[in-house]
């Protein structure tokens, strides 16, 4: 039995690494495993311009413990009055490396998304024409629409016009959650991928109401039912490129959560990669976790692989109920359960 793997050093494709204080408090969990991460721009305001990114970019680097190694790409939030120009010319400075789609009202500090994808014809035909990703939050916001069905029908509706509109646009549907998105990904072009979070690979939606309300359980999109983990499940051990790493932490301080109208979000950063290494292998697949963590993602993004490892020793941890002190607290996935691996070093 393999008690130690090593794998070059993998890379986070969705992280929320908020701000302020909650920045200081999380970004060090983030950094110690991955080299690198694509970060979510739903601050508020939301990050919509090349001076917004670039200082949130300071403060992430300030943020983080002394000598890590850890770059932060930052992402261009969109809003109906996206202005082409400024993304192509963030683009081309490095400071934006994708452009991120919150249908208006989706999830957490979405209010300034887009509310009709046709505002975006000038922004979708630039990405187009110079490559750059759009990482796409993949739900409608119909309050109409089964909470449970928002991610298929927006598959429906929107990405699939999208995708014939836009043949050559470069899309990640991000932190899927129904056998439906992973069908549709694996069917698709290779401009297509998705990535995939630890949350939607080892809970169903009966965690949610497991002998009462789970607030910690909660997150957009919504876990679904266990036929949809399990087709997740086989796409992220499937070894397909299509299919890569992107955990989706999303820390909110314990009184946000655990309340009549608690907040989205899983908080998943200080055991992810453990949480990863247990499912690929729990699935007899161990060999395959360096591709989804540490290879697909950089080969879709046009990025060098990382040139550093990181060892993980099979080693039973208890994960603490919570992390950190007084308002910011945090209450991490997989609280108070044994995970079965250990990050070295
Ligand atoms: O659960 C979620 N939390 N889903 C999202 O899309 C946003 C995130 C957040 O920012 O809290
Ligand atoms: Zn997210």
């Amino acid at each position: 039995m393999t008690d130690m793997i090593t794998i070059r050093r993998p890379d986070d494709w969705h992280v929320h690494l908020r701000d302020g204080d909650m920045l200081k408090a999380v970004a060090g969990y983030t950094a110690r495993q991955f080299a690198r991460a694509i970060v979510m721009p739903n601050l508020t305001p939301p990050v919509t311009t090349m001076e917004a990114a670039s200082a949130y970019r300071d403060r992430i680097l300030a943020a983080l413990p002394e000598g890590a190694d850890f770059t932060p790409l930052m992402t261009c939030y969109l809003t109906d009055g996206a202005d082409p120009a400024e993304i192509a010319r963030g683009h081309a400075e490095g400071v934006f490396t994708a452009c991120k789609l919150y249908p208006a009202h989706a999830t957490t500090n979405s209010a300034h998304g887009v509310t009709d994808i046709r505002k975006l014809t000038g922004v979708l035909e630039t990405m187009q024409r110079i490559g750059m990703p759009l990482l796409i939050h993949g739900e409608v916001t119909d309050r109409h629409v089964d909470i449970f069905d928002r991610e298929a029908v927006f598959i429906d509706t929107i990405l699939a016009p999208l995708v014939r509109d836009y043949p050559a646009l470069r899309i990640v549907l991000e932190h899927i959650t129904t056998a439906e998105a992973a069908a549709f990904v694996e069917e698709s072009g290779p401009q297509i991928a998705a990535t995939i979070t630890p949350q939607h690979l080892v809970i169903n939606r009966n965690a949610i109401f497991d002998g009462g309300i789970r607030p910690h359980a909660y997150c957009l999109p919504v876990a679904k039912r266990e036929k949809h983990r399990l087709a997740v499940r086989r796409a992220a051990v499937s070894g397909s490129p299509k299919f890569f790493l992107g955990t989706d932490s999303a820390p909110h301080a314990i009184d946000r959560k655990e309340t009549a109208c608690g907040c989205a979000g899983i908080f998943n950063a200080p055991y992810a990669i453990e949480s990863y290494a247990q499912v690929f292998e729990e699935d007899g697949v161990l060999d395959r976790l360096e591709g989804f963590a540490s290879e697909h993602g950089p080969r879709f993004y046009g990025l060098p692989l990382n040139e550093g490892t990181i060892t993980l020793e099979r080693v039973d941890t208890v994960v603490p109920d919570r992390i950190g002190d007084g308002a910011l607290a945090l209450v991490p996935f997989h609280a108070g359960e044994t995970v079965r691996w250990q990050f070295v070093d």
